[in-house]
């Protein structure tokens, strides 16, 4: 293990991957982003089965082409949404969906070969094996996870006549397990890759800790609230700020039975607290800020808590735009990607204040 030890610490090597022999950089932030691609351009429903090898191979003649599309009308996205859809218009949707999940495969490969590489050359610590195992654990779920959601949106449901659309639940189960995945690789990457800083045990700075601990949370909160809203196309029924519509807190905000079904189920109420969440995370964010600069910080640290503030506010302005305009592609997609780029500030800045082990 010596000479893979040495070879280990190449800076090449340590930046190559994600759960890797010092893991030190995240996944591409690629990963969930491109997650949102098939949901907004409402091509995740076009490959109606799944086979971890065989759906590899594309259909290649026009019979095969023929088959495929036969099979997507057998299911309500076609009957209700799509049925006067052309053989070509079906072949852009079902690539949209093979080239996500082919995105997909690569990433696995990309946790889990050089995983197996450099567990056999003996690199890895002990500690750093149980975390590999978990990332590579945790990668393969996602997987399963995105398969079970997509059958949500492959069920016959007699009596509606509803756009069909996989269940929000399972969405944001699939979106909240992959920011776990983000967070986890980042984490793990940071707190290889950045020295720690010997900063005074005041406590001023237990306080700090705890707010950037407190605003993780309440961001990824956040994040995972969205995805409710996106799961029930929540962003199309009041396109008004602050305001929804003509008032402060809009009349069918308990429209559903029980009440609790409202959180969940209702797009209202959805929306409402998207919104309450979003500003709530920016008003930590800016007074985070503001208790951070009565503290002496390093330079990396300040840092952090800025660029924290600045991309704060640009996801906020990107929430509104995409609420304001109608939920185009583009600008929810930037959306999207703005709240993971969101999260790696919160957490870079929470392994900046990582306490120094005794
Ligand atoms: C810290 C602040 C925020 C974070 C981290 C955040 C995060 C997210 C995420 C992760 C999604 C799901 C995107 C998808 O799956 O495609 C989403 C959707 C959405 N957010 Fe936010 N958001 C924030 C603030 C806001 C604000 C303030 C508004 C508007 C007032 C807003 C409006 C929306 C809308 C309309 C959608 C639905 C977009 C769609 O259907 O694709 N967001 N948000």
């Amino acid at each position: 293990a010596a000479p893979c030890r040495a070879q280990c610490r190449s800076r090449q090597h340590r930046a190559a991957w994600p759960g890797g022999c010092r893991p030190s950089s995240p996944p591409p932030p690629a990963v969930p982003v491109r997650v949102s691609a098939p949901r907004l351009t409402e091509s995740g429903l076009s490959m109606v089965d799944w086979h971890l090898v065989k759906e590899m191979k594309p259909p290649r003649t026009q019979q095969e082409w023929e088959a495929e599309f036969q099979k997507y009308q057998q299911f309500p996205e076609f009957k209700i949404l799509n049925h006067d859809m052309t053989l070509p218009e079906f072949k852009f949707i079902w690539y949209m969906e093979y080239s996500h999940r082919m995105w997909g495969r690569a990433v696995g490969l990309a946790y889990l070969l050089p995983a197996a590489y450099f567990w056999h050359r003996g690199c890895l610590s002990p500690p750093l094996k149980g975390r590999v195992l978990a990332l590579c654990a945790l990668v393969c779920f996602q997987g399963l996870l995105g398969w079970y959601m997509v059958k949500s949106g492959l069920e016959e449901k007699p009596d509606s006549y509803d756009i069909p659309r996989v269940s929000q639940y399972r969405l944001a189960a699939h979106l909240g397990s992959a920011l776990v995945l983000y967070s986890a690789s980042l984490w793990t990457g940071l707190s290889l890759l950045l020295p720690l800083h010997k900063l005074p045990e005041t406590k001023q700075l237990l306080r700090l800790r705890q707010y950037a601990h407190g605003t993780t949370a309440l961001i990824f909160l956040t994040a995972l609230s969205g995805a409710f809203v996106a799961g029930l196309d929540a962003g199309l029924v009041y396109n008004s700020f602050p305001k929804m519509g003509e008032r402060w807190i809009p009349d069918d905000l308990l429209a559903f039975s029980p009440v609790l079904r409202n959180i969940f189920e209702n797009p209202t109420t959805v929306q409402f607290d998207h919104r309450i969440l979003g500003i709530a995370s920016i008003t930590a964010v800016t007074a985070l800020y503001f208790f951070s600069r009565k503290i002496p910080l390093p330079r990396r640290t300040r840092m952090a808590v800025t660029s924290l503030l600045a991309v704060a506010c640009m996801q906020v302005g990107l929430g509104i735009s995409t609420l304001l305009l109608y939920v185009p592609t583009p600008v929810a997609a930037t959306h999207q990607s703005g709240s993971l780029a969101l999260l790696s500030m919160a957490l870079w800045l929470m392994s900046e204040l990582r306490r120094v082990p005794k």
